[in-house]
């Protein structure tokens, strides 16, 4: 099959819309599918329903290429190779909620007319391949279910999956395996390492790759509380460590701790799935609790610093669960706003993507002590302390002499360590693993 060849994707999320425009920039013909009439509709027009670096103008590029549609049967019946990019949220006991996977998958069964090959971008559960792959044989229709897990991050989707750092394929069935070669065809040639396995290895790097970056973060966070006592600076000793190549320097930034939507959601998965199999990940276990606790480690100094919150305001810079996206999912804002609405500070907050605002406020219960701000200037206007909670560049380079004329108080707390430790004269600047600076 050449480039002419269609493919189905289901689901438009982060990893379906930029996995879709990526089909479409290697020539596929993409037909999108999004039960969300809004996002379709939007999607249309080409403006996506979430921000993320370079894609409205890839989306526009691509347009021709890339049919999108809310109509089920249009969209499975499209084509014999369906992409499957739905979510799967946590589910009450910590496993991943596979119901939307189970929607796509009784589609598939619905219009499948000839042999159908199913891609699962999803993260799911270490056995779903096996077990999909095990309730189709049975039957008439020849559906071969291929996993492939995507390792897209956010704000870096479109290049993470233009050029990946890896390509990994989960089927045991050759026509599969020749397929999934086509369609990587152009990454392949261009050397991104491809991987072949079956599918049950090819679900566990997923959760092994995410897992092992959250336990970079945790064990620089817990190397950082040591940092504190002894007077360290963790900046300057993970910068020293990351030197080494076999430790790296990505993922190795102390602050108040990971967030997002897969990290965690992956982390809690990975621990349900080893309890089934009667193990215990004690790894994973503890990467989790210290993710868990680091917030309230960042908080405590906030109470120790001010006192009695009340009669302060306090400026939460940073709604995101990090920078360069407007995704809400698990931030640390969420913790830290709704800490400091509790013990009755007023809480001014600012985002630089205003979508990240909007969704955000959606969290927080009304309160006239809740002020979101449209610009930085309002959001720091009056304010006791600031405190940063993602590295988004707005907040990495502050005007010293812009925040004096704009604050009240002189703090600032740095939960991302943005800044060296002595860039400010005229403000206390507490940050994680490092001693207090006192202006
Ligand atoms: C993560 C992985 O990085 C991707 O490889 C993976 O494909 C994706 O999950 C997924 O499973 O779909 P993402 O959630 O977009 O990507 O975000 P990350 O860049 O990994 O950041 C996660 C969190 O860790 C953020 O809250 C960030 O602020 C925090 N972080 C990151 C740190 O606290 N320290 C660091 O050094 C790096």
């Amino acid at each position: 099959m050449g480039t002419d060849m269609k493919i189905t994707m289901i689901a438009l999320g982060y990893v379906g819309l930029a996995n879709a425009i990526v089909l479409a920039e290697r020539g596929f013909q993409v037909v999108a599918y999004d039960k969300d009439a809004e996002k379709v509709d939007k999607l249309a027009k080409g403006e996506p329903s979430f921000e993320e670096k370079g894609l409205s103008e890839a989306l526009k590029r691509n347009r021709k290429r890339i049919t999108f549609t809310t109509d089920e049967k249009e969209a499975y019946e499209a084509s014999p190779v369906v992409f499957v990019a739905v979510d799967t949220p946590s589910g009450a006991d910590g496993a991943a909620d596979l119901s939307h996977v189970e929607e796509a998958v009784a589609c598939i069964k619905k219009y499948a007319k000839g042999d159908t090959f199913v891609v699962i971008r999803s993260t799911v559960p270490i056995g779903t391949n096996q077990a999909l792959n095990e309730a189709a044989s049975g039957t008439e229709q020849r559906i071969h279910f291929i996993s492939n897990p995507e390792f897209m991050a956010e704000g870096r989707a479109l290049m993470d999956e233009r050029t990946p750092s890896r390509i990994v394929v989960g089927t045991n069935d050759r026509e599969a395996r020749d397929l999934l070669r086509k369609i990587y065809a152009k990454p392949i040639f261009a050397g991104a390492p491809y991987y072949e396995m079956d599918g049950a290895s090819a679900e566990l790097t997923k959760y092994a790759s995410n897992l092992f970056l959250s336990l970079k973060i945790s064990y620089i966070n817990e190397v950082a509380r040591l940092a504190e006592p002894l007077g360290a600076d963790i900046n300057a000793v993970a910068l020293a460590m990351g030197a080494d190549p076999r430790i790296g320097h990505s993922m190795l930034h102390a602050g108040v701790g990971f967030g997002g939507a897969c990290l965690p959601k992956d982390g809690s998965a990975f621990v349900k799935t080893a309890h089934d199999q009667g193990l215990r990940l004690s790894l994973v276990e503890d990467t989790l609790t210290i993710n868990q606790t680091q917030p309230f480690f960042f908080y405590q100094k906030i109470i120790k610093k001010m006192g009695p919150l009340s009669d302060k305001r306090i400026a939460v810079l940073g709604l995101a669960f990090k920078a360069g996206t407007s995704d809400v999912r698990h931030s640390a804002a969420e913790f830290f706003v709704k800490s400091l609405l509790a013990d009755g500070a007023t809480v001014s907050s600012f985002d630089p993507s205003s979508s990240a605002s909007e969704s955000f406020s959606k969290q927080i219960s009304p309160s006239d002590k809740y002020l979101p701000s449209k610009t930085l200037q309002e959001a720091l206007t009056g304010a006791d302390a600031l405190l940063i909670l993602t590295e988004a560049p707005e907040f990495s380079s502050f005007d010293e002499a812009a925040l004096c004329s704009l604050m009240k108080g002189r703090v600032i707390f740095d939960g991302r360590n943005l800044y060296p430790m002595r860039s400010f004269r005229f403000f206390d600047y507490i940050s994680i693993g490092r001693p207090e600076r006192k202006h």
